[in-house]
């Protein structure tokens, strides 16, 4: 009778061991610097140990998150920026910038590489998208009264990213370098012909002494038309001056738009904000009253009844007297003074 033995499972590994071993190593704390556990400091200390966490503050404001007030139109137009700059590198395989080959390139990139015309398209489309999306972006900032204080800077930089974007799509437009291209790109530059002081048709070209050889536009250009010169000018700016300064400056836009204090709120009425607004209304009110007054004692015209005097310096929120008010200052008749209308209120 053959002897049955209990079947005995293999030992599993000392995972928990294993597990302590790696992550107590002088490796592994090197590279990860506090553990996982779920509370405050650790998720914050998640954000800022990161490199590309780091990017976001480690607290966001709810409004911040609300897509109705943002649209999310700044970030979809860094991603599309991201996926320009990828898809772009990879065109650049099956591309090179002169007048023998760039059209060859992309009639071979349309028809002979795989997956050619997805890749182009990809970053066709993208393009196009960028420029819609950066415009809602602006509109939106306008809109949501963004662009004011603390944030007239950012909105300057925003605006060099709009000019940026623009400049990308042009110069992207040459490369293909079929009919449509270079017509569309000589009727661009015919008007750098025009500009004041630096386009040989332009305003004061005859004392500058500019020429079509030595004006903005053979700058553009590298010639006096679009040519050879031209192509690898747009290639070369398009690839990597235009994208080095947009990336430089939207590094400088978003460290901005963390330092102006996060994403602008929408306005809020709460007791603080309606009791500001109260006093600002009434000051405004007062500071009508004094204008109103100047005209009297400096255009010639009558003065009122009462004197005058210059009305003393706001004192918004407490006790304010008969001389701040808006109105001329009241000696009523038998020396009884009139408050002023907003204090009745
Ligand atoms: C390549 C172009 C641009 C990119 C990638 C970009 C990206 C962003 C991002 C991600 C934000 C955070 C809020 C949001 O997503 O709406 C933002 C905010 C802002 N952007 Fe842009 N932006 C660009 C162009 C512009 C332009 C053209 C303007 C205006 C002329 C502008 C002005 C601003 C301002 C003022 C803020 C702060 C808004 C706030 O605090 O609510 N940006 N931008």
């Amino acid at each position: 009778m053959a002897l049955k033995l209990p079947f005995v499972p293999p030992k599993p590994p000392p995972v928990e061991k294993m597990k302590k071993s790696i992550t107590q190593s002088e490796a592994w704390k090197s590279i990860f610097r506090h553990s996982y556990q779920d509370n405050q400091r650790n998720r914050a200390l998640q954000i800022v140990d990161n490199v590309f966490l780091h990017l976001h503050p480690v607290r966001v404001p709810r409004h911040a998150t609300n897509y109705s007030f943002t649209w999310g139109m700044g970030g979809i137009t860094f991603l599309l920026f991201i996926h320009l700059t990828v898809t772009g590198i990879i065109l650049m395989f099956w591309y090179r910038p002169t007048e023998a080959f760039a059209f060859q390139d992309m009639k071979a990139l349309m028809n002979d590489v795989a997956f050619g015309p997805l890749l182009r398209n990809l970053h066709r489309w993208a393009a196009h998208s960028m420029v819609i999306t950066v415009m809602l972006h602006m509109f939106r900032v306008f809109l949501t009264g963004s662009y004011k204080p603390p944030r007239q800077f950012n909105w300057g930089v925003g605006v060099i990213l709009l000019l940026l974007t623009f400049l990308l799509s042009f110069t992207g437009y040459l490369l293909p370098w079929d009919q449509l291209s270079i017509w569309a790109v000589t009727v661009g530059t015919n008007m750098a012909r025009s500009v004041p002081l630096q386009g040989s048709e332009g305003p004061f070209s005859n004392y500058l002494g500019l020429r079509p050889d030595n004006d903005i536009r053979f700058i553009l250009l590298g010639g006096t038309q679009v040519g050879e010169p031209t192509l690898l000018r747009f290639y070369v700016g398009h690839c990597i001056f235009l994208p080095f300064i947009a990336a430089t400056l939207m590094a400088v836009h978003f460290w901005r738009v963390r330092k102006d204090g996060g994403i602008s709120g929408p306005v809020v009425s709460t007791k603080a904000s309606e009791g500001a607004k109260y006093i600002a209304e009434k000051m405004a009110q007062k500071r009508l009253g004094q204008i109103k007054g100047v005209p009297a004692t400096t255009n010639g015209a009558p003065k009122p009844a009462a004197p005058a005097k210059a009305p003393a310096p706001p004192k918004p929120a407490a006790a304010p007297t008969a001389a701040s008010a808006g109105t001329p200052p009241a000696a009523a008749p038998g020396g009884a003074k009139a408050p002023p209308p907003w204090l009745k209120k």
